[in-house]
């Protein structure tokens, strides 16, 4: 198979290609200990969440990212008032549900899916107008997944080709409550509809075949909120009934586990390791990749449990370990959609065949990322194939002869898992940009380092 830039590069993007000295280098005897960012699917909810709680909210350990400033410019274009005072503390007063104001410009959510689509539906039920895009990754990703079901609230959607950003939404005068089986396994659409169903009079039902993360549904009880969640025949039925009040929390956010992979990986790949990673939040709907790494053998020990915002953390002590093939099943996807790029890192460092299956929704994603996972470890030696929706990796424990440029096209988890595999390959990887981290990661690459990987620019 041939490998193809996704997107079409600006010549901004083609000059920072070819004049790219990223460098990500062989690394070994990794050590100390580091603390995660907050989760940033959880950051970007609390915000929402607080911005319509009537009062004052703090968020501590927010994630401080390029994501999760998009939905703190939009929640203040409605109305919300939100101060982040220091690096990681935020204050947030909220206006209440049903009072959201119409922005007075258009809402540029960069690089954020979760942004874009959970804010899609938390206006489909408000009597406003509001103009929604992007950056050149998120205007190619698909957007009728969230505004089909949204349009049955009475809300009026023009999309642009009708599935792409730019949109502008016209909310819904009078809405109505609806009930909606997911088609897909996204978390992002389930809460795009609760989110709208939190302005419906009534009770609005969303009904899950697969279990995608439910922080929207803890979080919505930890600011008080009724929702109830039922398994009947084999599916999730979610529910809540509109218009009624979320009161201000003081909430502390868990560390991202799907930053926490990166470093995790690292530790377990590079030679006569030791690290200690503080604060990981793992919950069943999002430890896929923890299970597939346990299954593989690796050298993880779990410890310091501890409850926060309603969610269970542990401290990692991760040590080099010599890592076996694993076959992925496509039931686990949900639970690990956005940790496929680094565990392909692992994959590779095993002697034998990995198969990772069931990956559809990968091709969505800020890149697509089947293609890009592809493309990162056939640049660098890895023998990978793409067999329709699975990816088949046949690895080597001696490493990857490495030397290549990744194309990252926008992709901040092709970037990170990119320079976690200059760190075990033979000739050092080039990364044509390192920006786009700071949609998840801002500190990726300081913390990375003062573990001792052996990165450059
Ligand atoms: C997210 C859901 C997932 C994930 C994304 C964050 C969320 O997307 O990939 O990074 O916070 O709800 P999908 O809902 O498209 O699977």
């Amino acid at each position: 198979m041939s490998a193809k830039p996704l997107l079409t590069m600006n010549q901004d993007q083609k000059n920072k290609t070819l004049s790219s000295n990223f460098l990500s280098s062989k690394s070994s005897d990794l050590n100390g200990e580091i603390t995660i960012p907050g989760d940033k699917s959880i950051s970007h909810r609390c915000v929402i969440l607080s911005s319509l709680a009537i009062g004052e909210s703090k968020i501590n350990g927010l994630l401080n990212s390029s994501d999760v400033n998009c939905t703190i410019n939009a929640m203040k274009s409605f109305g919300a008032s939100i101060d982040m005072s220091s690096n990681d503390e935020c204050t947030v007063n909220g206006i209440g549900i049903g009072s959201l104001k119409q922005p007075d410009n258009p809402i540029d959510f960069g690089n954020s899916g979760t942004a874009v689509r959970l804010i899609l539906g938390l206006v489909s039920t408000y009597p406003i107008e509001t103009h929604f895009t992007g950056d050149e990754s998120l205007t190619q990703r698909p957007m009728r997944r969230v505004t089909d079901p949204l349009t049955d609230f009475g809300a009026n959607f023009e999309l642009r080709n009708k599935e792409f950003l730019p949109i502008v939404v016209k909310g819904a005068n009078l809405p109505i409550p609806i009930t909606y089986e997911m088609e897909v396994a996204s978390a992002q659409v389930k809460s795009a509809i609760l989110l709208a169903g939190l302005n419906a009079p009534g009770i609005t039902t969303v009904v899950e075949k697969e279990k995608t993360r439910d922080h929207t549904e803890t979080l919505l009880k930890y600011y008080g909120y009724e929702i109830s969640q039922e398994e009947r025949n084999n599916k999730n039925f979610i529910s809540l009934e509109g218009q009624k009040y979320l009161s201000p929390v003081n909430i502390k956010v868990p560390g991202d586990p799907s930053s926490a992979a990166y470093p995790v990986v690292a530790g377990l790949i590079c030679k006569n390791s030791n690290i200690k990673i503080k604060n990981v939040l793992l919950n069943p709907t999002r430890d896929g990749l923890y299970r597939c790494l346990d299954e593989m053998g690796a050298k993880i020990t779990y410890s310091n449990k501890k409850n926060e915002a309603g969610e269970i953390t542990y401290d990692l002590e991760v040590k080099s370990s010599s890592l076996k093939p694993i076959d992925v099943p496509a039931e686990r996807a949900p639970s690990m959609i956005d940790d496929y790029p680094i565990l392909a890192v692992a994959a590779s460092l095993t002697n034998g065949i990995s198969i990772f299956r069931g990956l559809s929704e990968l091709k969505v994603k800020e890149s697509d990322r089947l293609l890009g996972i592809y493309n990162f470890l056939s640049k660098n030696g890895i023998d990978v194939k793409i067999d329709s929706n699975n990816l088949i990796i046949n690895g080597s424990s001696g490493g990857p002869k490495g030397g290549g440029l990744v194309e990252t096209n926008l992709d901040h988890r092709i970037a990170m898992s990119s320079i976690i595999l200059g760190m075990v390959s033979d000739e050092s990887i080039r990364i044509d940009d390192i920006e786009t981290i700071k949609t998840s990661f801002p500190n990726f690459i300081e913390l990375m380092k003062k573990l001792g990987a052996r990165i450059s620019v």
